[in-house]
C-alpha cells in the first residue's frame, strides 16, 4: 500500500513540474536494446569516426559550413518514456541528429558506464530522482571526444525532474569546454528549457553559453517535419548557417 502511495506522489509530483513551466520558446522541448546503442557509441568515440562523418556530411549542400569545429554531444533514452510510449529512438537523440545533419557537425552520444537505467517510465524516474537527490556523478562509459578540435559544442537531453540529468554534469566537469561555445537543448513535456542554460553557465563558467533551444519530446515523435523546420530556424538564427 505504501508502495503505491508513493508511486501515485511521484505520478503527481511530475505532472505538476511538467504543467508547471511549459515553454517551447527558443530562450529559454524501447524497445531497441542499449547494448546495440552502445557499439554505436564507441564508434562515435573515436577521433578518426567522427571525422569520417564530418566529412561526409559536408557534401551535402543543405547543410550549413558550420562543419568541422562544431560537435554535438547528448545524453538521451529509449524504452518507455511520458506521453509516447516505448520508443525506439530517445526525443533527445532525434533532435541531436537533426542538429548534426544541418550542421555538419560531429556527434557523440553519452552513455553510462554500466546500462543500470530502467526501460520503464516509473522505475527510471525514481533511479533518476535518486541521482539528483545525491547530486551524483554517474560513470560515463567510452573515452570523450578530443574537446580541442572543437570550438562549438551543442549539448543536449532529456529535462529529468527540471534538470540536467546528472550524468550530464558529469560531462560538464570532464570535459575541457573552457573558453567555447556551448549550445544547451533540451526535450521534455512542459518545463521547456528548464534553465538548462543557466545551470550549464554555472558549471562551465569560462565558457560563452548561446540561446538554446527546447522541444517536446512528443513532438519529435510525432512531429518530425515540424521539429526539423524549427531546429534549422533556430540554428540559422545562431548565425551558424
Ligand atoms: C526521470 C524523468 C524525469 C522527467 N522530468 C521532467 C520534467 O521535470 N519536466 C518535463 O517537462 N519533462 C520531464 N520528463 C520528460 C522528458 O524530459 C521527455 O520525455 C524527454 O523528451 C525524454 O527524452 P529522451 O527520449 O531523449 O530521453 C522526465 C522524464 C524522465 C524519464
Amino acid at each position: 500500500m505504501k508502495k503505491v502511495i508513493s508511486v501515485l506522489t511521484m505520478f503527481a509530483l511530475l505532472l505538476f513540474a511538467f504543467a508547471g513551466c511549459s515553454s517551447d520558446s527558443g530562450k529559454s522541448e524501447s524497445s531497441k536494446p542499449q547494448a546495440e546503442k552502445n557499439t554505436s557509441q564507441s564508434d562515435n568515440a573515436s577521433e578518426d569516426d567522427n571525422s569520417t562523418q564530418s566529412n561526409a556530411n559536408a557534401a551535402d549542400e543543405s547543410k550549413t559550413t558550420a562543419g568541422s569545429n562544431v560537435i554535438v554531444v547528448y545524453f538521451s533514452r529509449t524504452g518507455e518514456q511520458y506521453s509516447v510510449g516505448v520508443i525506439d529512438e530517445g526525443n533527445t537523440a532525434i533532435v541531436a541528429k537533426m542538429i548534426a545533419e544541418k550542421t555538419g557537425a560531429d556527434i557523440f552520444e553519452i552513455l553510462p558506464e554500466t546500462d543500470y537505467y530502467p526501460y520503464t517510465y516509473t522505475e527510471l524516474t525514481e533511479v533518476a530522482k535518486k541521482e539528483q537527490n545525491e547530486n551524483a556523478r554517474p560513470a560515463i562509459k567510452s573515452a570523450l571526444p578530443v574537446m580541442s578540435k572543437y570550438d562549438t559544442v551543442f549539448i543536449g537531453a532529456p529535462v529529468w525532474w527540471g534538470d540536467w540529468p546528472m550524468i550530464m554534469y558529469t560531462f560538464f566537469e570532464s570535459a575541457n569546454l573552457s573558453g567555447k561555445k556551448l549550445i544547451p537543448f533540451s526535450t521534455h513535456e512542459g518545463s521547456g528549457l528548464s534553465g538548462f542554460d543557466s545551470k550549464l553557465s554555472a558549471a562551465v563558467t569560462d565558457a560563452e553559453v548561446l540561446t538554446g533551444l527546447s522541444v517536446r519530446g512528443s513532438d519529435c515523435q510525432n512531429d518530425k517535419a515540424g521539429v526539423k523546420s524549427k531546429v534549422n530556424e533556430w540554428i540559422s538564427g545562431l548565425g551558424l548557417s
